[in-house]
C-alpha cells in the first residue's frame, strides 16, 4: 500500500496548495521551474505555477535568461515556453531529491530565437547525475520541425539515485548553445516495480525497479484521448490509439457499461486513470474472421535499444475464466501465451497491467516495435478474441537514453521555411485565447520519426492568390501554399506515379481530343488555379480535366506530389484521379467524372435545388460521404485530414454515390506521437471547428465538426453561412443548436422533406449531427461511430416499426471488395462484428451482434479498389 499522504502530493488539484512548499528547496515532491522568468513566478492556462529557476543553478557555468521573440500561434500559453535560459557552456541545476524515490522529469523545449541565438544552432547535451545521458546532440529545432509542431516536450521517469541531489547538467556541443523552457521534477510513486519479462529469451527476466525510462507512446486503447488533468494524479497524456493500428483489420472498440465500476482492488490508480480501463479494442465476434488476422500496432522506435512495454488490461464485460484467451506479440516473438485477462485479476472490471521488455536491434530498417495479439486456442476458451486497454512504450538504458535527430524531409523543411519566412515578415504574433482547453502540452513522445511528412506542409492564409490543385468543382474560397516553379525539368512529374503504375499519364494530344481542344461549353467549373473540363476519354468514358492555369504560381513540385498523394488514395467514396498530363508547360488533371456534381446543389442552389433528395437518399449520401472521410483518417498509412469538408466537396455519380473530393487542404493528421498537427486556421467559416480556431490545432474531429455542419445542411437545405438572415440565424451551427435545444429543430427542416421523417431517425441524426459540433473534439464521436449512427438512423427510416430482417442492405458488399484479409468473408466479418455499449443499442452483446448486421459497418480499405 502507498502512504495516501505523499500520493495526495501528485494530486493536480493540489498544485497550487503545494505551490509554496515547491518554493522551498528543502521539499524535493514537486518542482515545476519556468526556465529563465525574470519576475519571480508565473501561473500557466492551468493556474500551475512555475517558479524561477536560478536558485538550482550552480556556480561555473555560462547562462543567460532570454525571451523567445515570436509565439508559435499553437503555443498554448506563454508559460513556460515564451522564456528560456541559454546555456553557453556546461551548466548544472541541482535539485533536491529523495534517494530511494522516482521521479519524473519533464524538459520542455520551444525552438524559437532567443536574443542573437538561432535555435537552428543549437546542439547540446543532457545528463542527469552525470552517468545517464537523457539528450545528446540534441536540436530541438530539427526534432520539432521533424514533428511538425512548434514546442516539445521529454518525459522521463529516474529511477532512485540513491544521493540526495539530482545534478542536470547541459552540455553545449563545440561552438554552439543549449537551452531549456521548463523543467519539472516530480516525485512519483514506484509504478515500476515488477519484473519483466525479456522477450525472445525465454526465462530471462529484467528488474524494471532499477531503470530508468524514457516515455515513448502512452495509449488508450479503443478510447479517447486524455489530459493531464484526467489522469489519475500524475498529469500524463494517453492518446487514441488508432493512428498506430496496423492495417485494415482494426478489431472493434468497446466501452464499459456505466453500472461496471472499475475496481483497482489493491493496485494503485496512479498506474492508469479509469479512462483507460473502461475503454479497449478487442478483434470481434467472429471466430474464424479472428484466427486468420493479428490485431496489431507498430510503433516507431530508436533501434539498438530496450524496450519496456506495459499492456493495460481490464475485461468489464465476461467474468469467467477461459473465455477469452490469447497470445501476446512484440516484434513477431512471443511475448506472452495463453493471457487470460479474468485468470490474471479474478474478476470482471478487475485492472491489471503486464510488462514485457525487448531488445529492438538495428537490422536493416527494423525501427520498428510490432504489438500484436491473436486468439490462443491450447485451453479451447469460450471465444477467440483477444483484448487491449492500454499500452505505454518506456525506452529503457540505465546509461543512455538519447538517440539521434530525426530527419525531416527536404520538402518539409522547404515549406516550414518559407512559412517562418512569412510569419517573421509578418511579425506574426498573436495571441491564442487559451481557454480552459488546455493541456500542458503533447509530449513528444518518440524519439526516431519516420518522414511521413512528406505532404504535411503548412498553409499559410494570404499569402497567395491561387487555389490548390484539387478543387475540382467550382470557386473554392480556399487557398492552397505558396510555392514558386523551381527550375525543375518539366518532366519531372511524371516519375513516381506512374513507375508505380498508380497513375496513367496522357499527353496533350489526348487531352485536347477528349476537351474538344479545351472548348469553352465543356467548362464545367472555374477556380484560381484554371478551369475545369468535362472531356471523354477512351471512346466514352466521361471524365473531368483540370487544367492549370499557365500564369499559376503552382511549382512543378506541388503537382507531382499530389498526383503522388491522390494516385495512392484509393476508396470507393472518395474522387479518383484517373491520370495527369504534362507537356509544353501544360499541367493537366484527370479525374472521375461525376455526373450529378455536388451534394449541395441538390439540396439548394438559390430558391431551386437540382432536384429534391429524399430523406432516405440524402442519408445515403451523408453515409457515403462519411465512409470516405474515416477513409481519410484511418484507411490510409497515415491519417489525413481533409481540413475542408463542406457540402461542395461532396460530389456525386451517376450512381447517386457520394464522393469526397478537394483534398487540397488535407494534411497528414496526428502520427505517431502528436495528438494535433499545429497549423494555421484554414478552411472555409462556416465548417470551422471553434477548437481549432481557438487554438490552431487540428485534428481529425475538426473534419468530424465541419461534417456536423454538412449534415445539418442535408436536413435543413440552407446554406452553412446565410449573412441574409437574423443575426442568430446567420450561422447554420449556431442556430441548429439552438432550435435542437428548444425542441423546436424540426420548424427548420426543408419542407420538402418535412414530414416524411421518420421521428426516431430524425431524432438519432440530430442528436449525431449536435454531437460533431461539439466544442471540444475529444465530445465529437469519431468519424466511424458517426457512421454507424447514420446508418442506424437510416436503418430506422427505413423499418419504422423496429424489425430490422429487412434492412440488409445497408451493408454494402462491394466496400469491401479486395479487402486485405480477403473478399467476402471479411464483409461477413464485420457484420458480424459486435459493438461497444457506446453505440446505445443493447446492453447484451450477442444479441447486438445478430440484431445490428445490417447496420453496422466498419469500412477501413487500404488496398483500395
Ligand atoms: C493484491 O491482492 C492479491 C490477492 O488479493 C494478492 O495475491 C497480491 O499479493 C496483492 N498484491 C499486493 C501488491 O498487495
Ligand atoms: C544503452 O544505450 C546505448 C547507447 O545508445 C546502447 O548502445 C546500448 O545497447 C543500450 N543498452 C541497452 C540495454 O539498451
Ligand atoms: C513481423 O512480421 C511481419 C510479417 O511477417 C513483417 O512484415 C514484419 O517486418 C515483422 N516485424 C519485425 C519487427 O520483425
Ligand atoms: C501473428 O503474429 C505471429 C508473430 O508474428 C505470427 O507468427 C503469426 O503468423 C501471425 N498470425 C497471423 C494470422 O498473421
Ligand atoms: C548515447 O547514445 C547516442 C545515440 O545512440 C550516441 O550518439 C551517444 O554518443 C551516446 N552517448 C554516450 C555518452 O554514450
Ligand atoms: C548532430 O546532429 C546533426 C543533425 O542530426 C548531425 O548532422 C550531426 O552529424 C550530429 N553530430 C554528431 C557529432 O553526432
Ligand atoms: C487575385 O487574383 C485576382 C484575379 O486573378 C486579381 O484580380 C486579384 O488582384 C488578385 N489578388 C491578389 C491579392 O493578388
Ligand atoms: C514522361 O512524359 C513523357 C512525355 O512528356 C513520356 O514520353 C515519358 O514516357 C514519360 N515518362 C514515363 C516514365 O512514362
Ligand atoms: C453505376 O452502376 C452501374 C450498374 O451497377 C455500373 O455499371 C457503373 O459502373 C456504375 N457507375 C459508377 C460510376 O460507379
Ligand atoms: C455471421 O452471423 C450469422 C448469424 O448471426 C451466421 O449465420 C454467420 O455464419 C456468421 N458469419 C460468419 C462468417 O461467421
Ligand atoms: C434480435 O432481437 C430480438 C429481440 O429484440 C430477438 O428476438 C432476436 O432473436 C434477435 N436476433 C435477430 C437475428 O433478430
Amino acid at each position: 500500500m502507498y502512504n495516501i499522504v505523499n500520493l495526495l502530493f501528485f494530486s493536480i488539484v493540489l498544485f497550487n496548495a503545494i505551490r509554496a512548499s515547491s518554493q522551498d528547496s528543502s521539499s524535493p515532491s514537486l518542482l515545476i521551474l519556468g526556465c529563465g522568468l525574470d519576475k519571480g513566478s508565473e501561473k500557466d492556462v492551468d493556474g500551475r505555477t512555475w517558479g524561477p529557476d536560478d536558485k538550482f543553478l550552480q556556480p561555473g557555468g555560462n547562462s543567460i535568461k532570454s525571451k523567445a521573440s515570436f509565439q508559435d500561434p499553437s503555443l498554448l500559453d506563454v508559460v513556460p515556453y515564451m522564456s528560456a535560459r541559454v546555456f553557453t557552456s556546461e551548466t548544472s541545476y541541482k535539485f533536491p531529491v529523495q534517494p530511494d524515490k522516482r521521479y519524473w522529469l519533464r524538459l520542455h523545449f520551444y525552438p524559437s530565437v532567443y536574443g542573437s541565438y538561432n535555435p537552428s544552432e543549437s546542439y547540446f547535451s543532457v545528463i542527469a547525475n552525470g552517468g545517464v545521458t537523457l539528450l545528446s546532440n540534441f536540436s530541438a529545432s530539427i526534432t520539432c520541425q521533424a514533428l511538425s509542431q512548434a514546442y516539445l516536450d521529454r518525459e522521463y521517469s529516474l529511477a532512485p539515485l540513491n544521493t540526495d541531489a539530482l545534478t542536470l547538467t547541459f552540455k553545449p556541443n563545440d561552438k554552439s548553445f543549449g537551452f531549456i523552457n521548463g523543467i519539472q521534477l516530480i516525485e512519483m510513486p514506484e509504478l515500476f516495480d515488477s519484473v519483466a519479462a525479456l522477450v525472445g529469451y525465454s526465462g530471462q527476466t529484467v528488474e524494471v525497479k532499477s531503470l530508468h525510462l524514457q516515455t515513448m507512446f502512452r495509449l488508450n486503447v479503443g478510447g479517447q484521448y486524455i489530459s493531464p488533468k484526467q489522469d489519475s494524479g500524475l498529469s500524463r497524456m494517453w492518446y487514441d490509439d488508432t493512428p498506430y493500428i496496423y492495417g485494415a483489420a482494426t478489431g472493434v472498440t468497446n466501452q464499459a457499461e456505466k453500472d461496471v465500476k472499475i475496481n483497482y482492488q489493491n493496485m494503485s490508480s496512479y498506474v492508469a486513470p479509469t479512462n483507460v480501463y473502461s475503454t479497449s479494442r478487442s478483434m470481434g465476434n467472429d471466430k474464424n474472421m479472428n484466427m486468420g488476422y493479428n490485431l496489431t500496432w507498430i510503433f516507431q522506435v530508436d533501434p539498438n535499444s530496450m524496450y519496456l512495454a506495459r499492456l493495460h488490461f481490464c475485461d468489464y464485460y465476461y467474468s469467467k475464466v477461459n473465455e477469452i484467451v490469447f497470445n501476446i506479440f512484440l516484434n513477431n516473438q512471443t511475448a506472452q501465451t495463453q493471457a487470460d485477462v479474468i485468470g490474471w485479476t479474478g474478476g470482471k472490471g478487475v485492472p491489471t497491467y503486464k510488462d514485457y521488455v525487448i531488445y529492438v536491434q538495428d537490422d536493416a530498417g527494423e525501427d520498428q516495435l510490432w504489438l500484436a495479439l491473436h486468439p490462443a486456442l491450447d485451453s479451447k476458451p469460450e471465444f477467440y478474441d483477444a483484448l487491449l486497454n492500454g499500452v505505454e512504450i518506456f525506452k529503457v538504458n540505465d546509461t543512455n537514453l538519447s538517440g539521434p535527430n530525426p530527419q525531416p524531409s527536404d520538402m518539409l523543411m522547404k515549406a516550414e521555411e518559407e512559412e517562418r519566412k512569412f510569419e517573421t515578415h509578418k511579425g506574426y504574433n498573436k495571441n491564442v485565447v487559451g481557454s480552459a482547453a488546455g493541456g500542458a502540452a503533447g509530449f513528444a513522445l518518440m524519439a526516431a520519426i519516420v518522414c511521413v511528412a512528406v505532404y504535411r506542409k503548412k498553409r499559410v492564409p494570404g499569402s497567395d492568390n491561387h487555389t490548390s490543385w484539387l478543387p475540382i468543382y467550382g470557386t473554392s474560397q480556399t487557398t492552397g501554399t505558396k510555392s514558386t516553379m523551381s527550375g525543375m525539368s518539366t518532366n519531372s512529374a511524371n516519375l513516381t506515379a506512374m513507375a508505380q503504375g498508380l497513375c496513367r499519364y496522357f499527353s496533350l494530344q489526348d487531352i485536347k481530343q477528349a476537351t474538344n481542344n479545351f472548348d469553352e461549353p465543356n467548362v464545367i467549373g472555374v477556380g484560381g488555379f484554371g478551369k475545369v473540363y468535362k472531356g471523354v476519354i477512351d471512346n466514352g468514358v466521361k471524365v473531368a480535366v483540370k487544367r492549370s492555369n499557365p500564369q499559376s504560381e503552382q511549382g512543378v513540385n506541388e503537382f507531382q506530389t499530389e498526383i503522388e498523394m491522390l494516385s495512392k488514395l484509393r476508396h470507393k467514396h472518395l474522387v479518383s484521379l484517373i491520370g495527369f498530363c504534362e507537356e509544353d508547360d501544360e499541367m493537366c488533371l484527370v479525374y472521375d467524372y461525376m455526373e450529378h456534381g455536388t451534394f449541395r446543389e441538390h439540396l439548394y442552389k438559390g430558391n431551386k435545388p437540382l432536384s429534391t433528395l429524399s430523406w432516405k437518399e440524402r442519408l445515403e449520401i451523408c453515409i457515403g460521404a462519411a465512409r470516405g472521410l474515416h477513409y481519410l483518417h484511418t484507411g490510409a498509412k497515415y491519417t489525413i485530414i481533409h481540413r475542408d469538408v463542406k457540402t461542395t466537396n461532396i460530389l456525386i455519380d451517376e450512381n447517386w454515390s457520394a464522393k469526397v473530393s478537394d483534398f487540397g487542404l488535407s494534411k497528414t493528421g496526428p502520427n505517431m506521437n502528436q495528438g494535433h498537427v499545429s497549423t494555421v486556421v484554414k478552411g472555409s467559416f462556416g465548417y470551422l471547428d471553434p477548437e481549432y480556431f481557438r487554438r490552431q490545432q487540428l485534428t481529425e474531429k475538426s473534419d468530424v465538426y465541419s461534417f456536423g455542419v454538412v449534415l445539418f445542411e442535408a436536413l435543413c437545405a440552407r446554406p452553412a453561412l446565410n449573412p441574409s438572415l437574423p443575426k442568430e440565424q446567420v450561422s447554420l451551427a449556431d442556430w441548429a443548436l439552438i432550435c435542437k435545444r428548444k425542441g423546436t429543430l424540426e420548424d427548420i427542416v426543408d419542407p420538402y422533406i418535412k414530414g416524411k421523417i421518420n421521428p426516431e431517425s430524425l431524432k438519432k441524426f440530430a442528436d449525431t449531427a449536435e454531437k460533431c459540433l461539439s466544442d471540444h473534439g475529444i465530445d465529437r464521436p469519431s468519424m466511424n461511430d458517426l457512421l454507424w449512427n447514420l446508418e442506424f438512423a437510416l436503418n430506422l427510416q427505413e423499418n419504422p416499426d423496429g424489425s430490422t430482417k429487412s434492412a440488409t442492405r445497408v451493408i454494402d458488399e462491394s466496400e469491401f471488395e479486395d479487402i486485405s484479409l480477403g473478399n467476402n468473408d471479411m464483409a461477413n466479418h464485420y457484420k458480424n462484428l459486435s459493438l461497444g455499449s457506446e453505440h446505445e443499442l443493447s446492453s447484451n452483446k450477442e444479441d447486438s451482434s445478430e440484431n445490428s448486421t445490417a447496420v453496422f459497418s466498419q469500412i477501413v480499405n487500404p488496398s483500395g479498389r
